[in-house]
C-alpha cells in the first residue's frame, strides 16, 4: 500500500508593501533564486501559457518542492534536483534559510512566509527530517487530526486561512486527508504591500482593454504620472515599467507586449532554456511616466502533478518514488496544489492613503518634460520582485481582465 504525501501551497497578495534586510549571504541566495526562477519560467509555460489569466507563486512552489527533495532519496532525487534546477546550488537548503529570513524580516512591509508540515500519528516522520525543515524553512510542525470535528483538513485550513488573513479560507477540499495520508506540507505567502507612489482613487477611469480576441472589454483604468525604471526592449518587442512598493526594495513589474498578440512570443521566449529572465529586469532607466494599469483580481487554483511529472520528475508521484529521508514508510507524493489570490489596486490600504500625497509632488518638478504614456490596455505579463535576492514572488499574466477565476488541473 502506497502512504499519499500531500504539498498544498497557499498564497495570497493584496496590494500593500514591505522592506527586506539584506540576506547573509547574498551570492548563494542568488545562485537558489537562479534556479527557483529558471524552473518557474518553465512550469509557466506548461500551466500558464494561453491562458486567459494565470497568476502563481514561484518562490512559494519552489521552496515547498525543495522541502520535499530534502527527503527524496536515488532516482527521485536525482529529477528533482535537475527538474528544480539545484545542480548548480550547492546548499539550497541553507539558501532557503537566508532567503526566507531576509524575506520575512521586511519592516514597513508585509511579507509573510509560513510553512507547516501535519504529520500522521500513524505513519510517523523521521525526527532528523522533521529537524532540518524546521531550522531550514522555519516551518511549524504538528499532528494530523484524523477526528477532528468537521474532518482533519480543518485545522489545516484554519492555519491557512489565519495566515492569510482569510483570504484563503478553504485551501483543502474534504476529503483531501485521508488516513492514509503521511503528511501535508503547507507553504504561505502573504504579500500585504503600498505602491511607493498610490494611484489616485478619484482619477480611476473606465478604458478599454483589447483581448486577445481583438475584443474590447471596459476595465477600470487606474493612472498616475511619476518617475519610474522603464525600458522598451527591441529584442523581447516588449515595454517594461517598474513601480516600487513602498520599502523600494520590492517591485511590481509590467511587461506589457509592444503588440497587442505578442504575450504568447514573448512568454515563450522567457520560458525557454536560452532566456536569462533577470535581463527582463535589467537595463532600465528613470524617466517620467504616465502608466494607465488596469485594476484586476485573480484567483487561480492549479494542480501541479502532471506539469511537474512531463518536466522530468515523474517518479516522485508515482509507486517508485523514494522519500526514504521523510519516513520508513513507503511514501509518494499524490499532489502538488496551489492556490494563489493576487489583486492591484490604486492603495490597498489605510497605511497607503497617508503616503498618497507624493503623487503630484513628483509631477510638478518635471512640468516642462513630456511624460511617455505607457497604455497597459492589451495582455501583459506581470511580476512581483525582490530586487536584491532577484527572487520573483508572484508572476502571472492577465489577458482579460473581466476573469477573474482560473481553475487548472
Ligand atoms: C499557445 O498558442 C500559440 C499560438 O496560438 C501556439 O503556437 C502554442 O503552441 C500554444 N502553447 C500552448 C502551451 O498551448
Ligand atoms: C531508497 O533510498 C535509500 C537510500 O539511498 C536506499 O537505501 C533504499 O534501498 C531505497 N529504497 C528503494 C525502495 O529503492
Ligand atoms: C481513520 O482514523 C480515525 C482515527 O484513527 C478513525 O476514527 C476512522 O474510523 C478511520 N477511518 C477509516 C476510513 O479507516
Ligand atoms: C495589509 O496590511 C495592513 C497594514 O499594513 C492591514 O491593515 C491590512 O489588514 C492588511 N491586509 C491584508 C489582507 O493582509
Amino acid at each position: 500500500m502506497w502512504i499519499e504525501l500531500t504539498f498544498v501551497l497557499a498564497l495570497t497578495l493584496s496590494s500593500l508593501p514591505q522592506i527586506l534586510t539584506g540576506p547573509t549571504s547574498l551570492s548563494s541566495v542568488k545562485a537558489l533564486t537562479r534556479a527557483s526562477n529558471q524552473f518557474s519560467q518553465k512550469l509557466y509555460a506548461q500551466v500558464a501559457l494561453n491562458r486567459s489569466i494565470s497568476v502563481y507563486s514561484p518562490f512559494s512552489l519552489h521552496a515547498c518542492l525543495s522541502m520535499a527533495y530534502l527527503g527524496a532519496r536515488t532516482s527521485t532525487a536525482d529529477q528533482m534536483k535537475r527538474t528544480l534546477q539545484l545542480i548548480r546550488v550547492a546548499a539550497p537548503h541553507a539558501a532557503y534559510k537566508d532567503l526566507i529570513k531576509s524575506l520575512n524580516a521586511v519592516p514597513r512591509v508585509n511579507v509573510l512566509i509560513a510553512n507547516g508540515i501535519w504529520v500522521n500519528p500513524n505513519y510517523p516522520v523521521k525526527m532528523q527530517y522533521q529537524n532540518v525543515i524546521v531550522r531550514q524553512y522555519f516551518a511549524e510542525i504538528d499532528t494530523i487530526d484524523l477526528t477532528a470535528a468537521g474532518g482533519p483538513e480543518t485545522p489545516i485550513n484554519s492555519f491557512v486561512a489565519e495566515k492569510t488573513y482569510n483570504k484563503i479560507p478553504d485551501m483543502l477540499g474534504p476529503d483531501s486527508i485521508t488516513n492514509d495520508t503521511s503528511s501535508v506540507l503547507v507553504s504561505v505567502l502573504l504579500f500585504n504591500a503600498t505602491w511607493n507612489t498610490p494611484f489616485d482613487e478619484s482619477l480611476t477611469t473606465k478604458g478599454d482593454f483589447t483581448r486577445a480576441d481583438g475584443l474590447n472589454v471596459q476595465v477600470d483604468l487606474m493612472h498616475q504620472t511619476t518617475d519610474l525604471e522603464f525600458k522598451q526592449s527591441a529584442v523581447e518587442n516588449v515595454d517594461v515599467v517598474r513601480l516600487p512598493f513602498a520599502n523600494q526594495r520590492l517591485a511590481f513589474f509590467v511587461a506589457l507586449p509592444q503588440t497587442n498578440s505578442g504575450l504568447s512570443a514573448l512568454e515563450t521566449m522567457m520560458a525557454s532554456e536560452n532566456t536569462d529572465i533577470d535581463v527582463l529586469f535589467t537595463g532600465m532607466s528613470k524617466v517620467k511616466v504616465h502608466l494607465y494599469l488596469p485594476r484586476f483580481r485573480i484567483l487561480a487554483s492549479m494542480s501541479l502533478k502532471n506539469a511537474l511529472s512531463k518536466m522530468g520528475m515523474p517518479n516522485a508521484f508515482q509507486p517508485v518514488a523514494n522519500f526514504s529521508g521523510i519516513s520508513v514508510e513507503p511514501l509518494v507524493i499524490s499532489d502538488v496544489f496551489q492556490r494563489a489570490v493576487f489583486e492591484i489596486r490604486e492603495s490597498g490600504t489605510a497605511a497607503a492613503a497617508v503616503a498618497s500625497s507624493s503623487l503630484n509632488a513628483v509631477t510638478s518638478l518635471h512640468v516642462t518634460d513630456p511624460p511617455i504614456v505607457v497604455r497597459v490596455d492589451h495582455q501583459f505579463m506581470f511580476f512581483v520582485r525582490d530586487d536584491l535576492s532577484n527572487q520573483i514572488l508572484f508572476q502571472g499574466h492577465v489577458s482579460d481582465p473581466s476573469v477573474s477565476n482560473l481553475d487548472i488541473q
